[in-house]
């Protein structure tokens, strides 16, 4: 396997940056669902990283699930617009307050398919927590109620995100040079 180093071009949002940003969100959702049945919803396999710093720095008593998505269409790196539950949430999400967890919003479809599912289980209520905001590429319209840093439509990789499953325990988000990176086998 490379090393990153040898196909990164930048480093776009650094570990510190990253780190003080999840605290500040964490510090609003903590103020915001206080004395509320909060659970938060992580989006498999890219929320994770993203996750568990984040509830780390949540004050207020939350509980978690997870959820597993794919797009349809195989090998296809981008969504196709149709998604497919493959890992469905095991807790009864009546009343509560669903937050769901995202690495990246993209297109919208992932998280708008999630949506339109959840709503029809009755919670409280369903909010979006993301910490990537690629928003030249929505085609979906999306609700995002919490960002963490809006990005450019460059290739990213790291902090939960991979390349070919890889490189997502990387801290920090980088982006890659094409040119560079070799798949592996
Ligand atoms: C990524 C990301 C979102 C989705 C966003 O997941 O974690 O779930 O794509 O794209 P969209 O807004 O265009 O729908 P991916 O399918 O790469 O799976 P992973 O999290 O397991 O890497």
């Amino acid at each position: 396997m490379q090393s990153y180093k040898e196909f990164l071009q930048e480093i776009l949002i650094d570990e510190e940056t990253l780190q003080k940003r999840i605290s500040e969100l964490a510090a609003e959702i903590s103020a915001e669902y206080a004395g509320k049945p909060l659970m938060l919803a992580c989006i498999l396999r890219g929320g994770v990283m993203f996750l568990t710093d984040l509830m780390r720095r949540l004050t207020i008593p939350h509980t978690v699930d997870f959820m597993a998505v794919s797009s349809y269409g195989a090998g296809a790196r981008e969504s196709s617009g149709q998604v497919r539950i493959t890992l469905d949430l095991q807790t009864n999400i009546v009343g509560k307050d669903v937050l769901l967890v995202e690495d990246i919003i993209d297109s919208g479809h992932t998280i708008a398919s999630v949506i339109q599912l959840l709503r029809t289980r009755n919670p409280r209520s369903i909010r979006v927590c993301t910490l990537l905001d690629k928003y030249e590429r929505r085609e979906a319209d999306v609700p995002i109620d919490y960002c963490g840093f809006k990005i450019p439509n460059k290739f990213v990789f790291g902090y939960g995100l991979d390349l070919d499953e890889y490189y997502r325990n990387l801290p920090f988000i980088g982006v890659v040079r094409p040119d560079r990176y070799i798949p592996p086998e």
